[in-house]
């Protein structure tokens, strides 16, 4: 099949050089002419495990190619997914559409046979309507048709997520589109993926909503945790003892800092938004959102009493800074709200990340960014593990650090508590 994919982001990339790979035509267009340079030469613009590989592969198959001249690549293809960004409004909790209803105008002014229209991109429910209504504007209602198909992928494991997912959603209630589009995923589906073909409405309405219950999934047991810590309680022993119970599961049971990253902070604000232009209160998502806004500043004023409230010249490293690992993506890390509030007070702050320095620290008094964890990690007074990166789970800290008193701050809970007790190491984790 002959596919275009709108905006080549963590989505719109991945999920095109996976349909590439399955044997359709797939053309990318990214209206950053940058971007599309940089992919025509394989110099891959987000860190993705295993995507490298797979562009250089495909675009040498000539299965694969990469432009900004969308009208040309709606013109040329039958299925058009619109993979835009979808972020926060500048004034509220909203989702900004002006990306999505742009490319549909571009659009509206290419087609010129039958195309399938998909929205990839996370959308507010009734926004599929909307795009129905501008496309309408220029052509033929027998001319299009436009579809709710949401990606469920994850950063860091987008590959795999993409090629073995647990579900494929397909919102139409058009037979030719619905047919089509199984047909498209059929190799996913042979493998196991579950097939739900539903209406347009309830498919953008599945995304915001298992969004939004992950985020409550991963608040819950963050406040569980914080009753651990008072009661001597491990908060590893309760999450295993929980997800044994096939209601609750034990995957998203992980107390850590709050969650972060280019979805959950925006998606749950944005059903929240949606919810209050239908007038229905949606109080428990309101609370996750709250809870997890206090939980930076929770870890906050924890940092702070680590190091006895005084800050003033402390020396802080951070191993990793991404919201989570196998990612570059900064978008919501709690790190972006901590890391400010720790030099506002006086700290000095390293920091090492496997997918290097951070724009977003570059205007940060006293906090520079060290390309090796051994360099990160020396003269600190207090070491705070932010991101689970496989490269920091066996360091032995006693020799790199050639001291015995600094801290260990463990916000993913990688290291045993014996194993610490056993190197002697003032160490302080999650819950536990
Ligand atoms: N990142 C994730 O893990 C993830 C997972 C599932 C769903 N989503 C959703 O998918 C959507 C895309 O997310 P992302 O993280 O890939 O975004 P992104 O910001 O990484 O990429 C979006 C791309 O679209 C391009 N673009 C914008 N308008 C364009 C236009 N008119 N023509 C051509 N290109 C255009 C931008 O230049 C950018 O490269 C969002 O709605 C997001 O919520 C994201």
């Amino acid at each position: 099949m002959k596919l275009c994919m709108i905006g080549t982001g963590y989505v719109g990339l991945v999920s095109g050089v996976c349909f590439s790979d399955l044997g359709n035509d797939v053309i990318c267009v990214d209206k950053d002419i940058n971007k599309i340079n940089n992919l025509r030469n394989s110099v891959i613009p987000i860190y993705e495990p295993g995507l490298d590989e797979l562009v250089k592969k495909n675009f040498k198959a000539g299965r694969l190619s990469f432009t900004s001249d969308l009208s040309k690549a709606v013109k040329s293809s039958n299925i058009i997914f619109i993979c835009v960004g979808t972020p926060t409004k500048k004034n509220g909790n909203g989702a900004d559409l002006s990306q999505i209803f742009s490319a549909a105008k571009e659009i509206s002014k290419n087609i010129n046979s039958y195309k399938i229209i998909i929205n990839k991109s996370t959308v507010p429910v009734t926004t599929g309507d909307q795009l129905e209504k501008i496309i309408l504007k220029k052509n033929n209602k027998k001319l299009f048709s436009i579809v709710s198909n949401p990606e469920f992928l994850r950063e860091g494991e987008a590959i795999r997520d993409f090629i073995y997912p647990d579900r494929v959603v397909i919102g139409t209630s058009e037979k030719k589109p619905s047919k089509i589009l199984k047909q498209l995923y059929s190799p996913l589906i042979s493998k196991g993926a579950k097939f739900l073909n539903t209406s347009r409405r309830a498919a953008e309405l599945i995304k915001y909503a298992s969004n939004a219950f992950l985020a409550t999934k991963i608040t819950y047991i963050n406040e569980i945790a914080n009753m651990c810590e008072k009661l001597n309680v491990n908060v590893e022993d309760v999450s295993i003892g929980m997800g044994m119970d096939n209601r609750i599961g034990g995957r998203f049971l992980r107390a850590g800092p709050a969650y972060g990253g280019s979805c959950f902070p925006k998606d749950t604000k944005a059903i929240l938004d949606t919810a209050y232009k239908f007038k229905i209160n949606l109080s428990l998502i309101k609370s996750v959102i709250k809870s997890n806004e206090n939980r930076s500043k929770l870890l906050t004023n924890r940092i702070f009493k680590l190091l006895n409230n005084n800050l003033k010249n402390k020396k802080i490293c951070f191993l990793g800074v991404t919201f989570k690992a196998n990612t570059d993506d900064m978008r919501d890390s709690s790190c972006v709200k901590i890391i400010p509030a720790l030099s506002k007070k006086g700290a000095f702050i390293d920091y090492y990340d496997p997918t290097g320095e951070k724009k977003e620290f570059k205007n940060v008094k006293n906090v520079k960014f060290k390309n090796s964890i051994k360099s990160a990690l020396m003269n600190s007074d207090l070491i705070i593990i932010h991101t689970e990166w496989n490269d920091f789970k066996s360091i032995n800290f006693k020799k790199i650090m050639k001291k015995n008193n600094f801290k260990l701050f463990d916000m993913r809970n990688i290291y045993s508590l014996e194993k610490m007790k056993r190197d002697k190491i003032n160490y302080f984790s999650i819950g536990r």
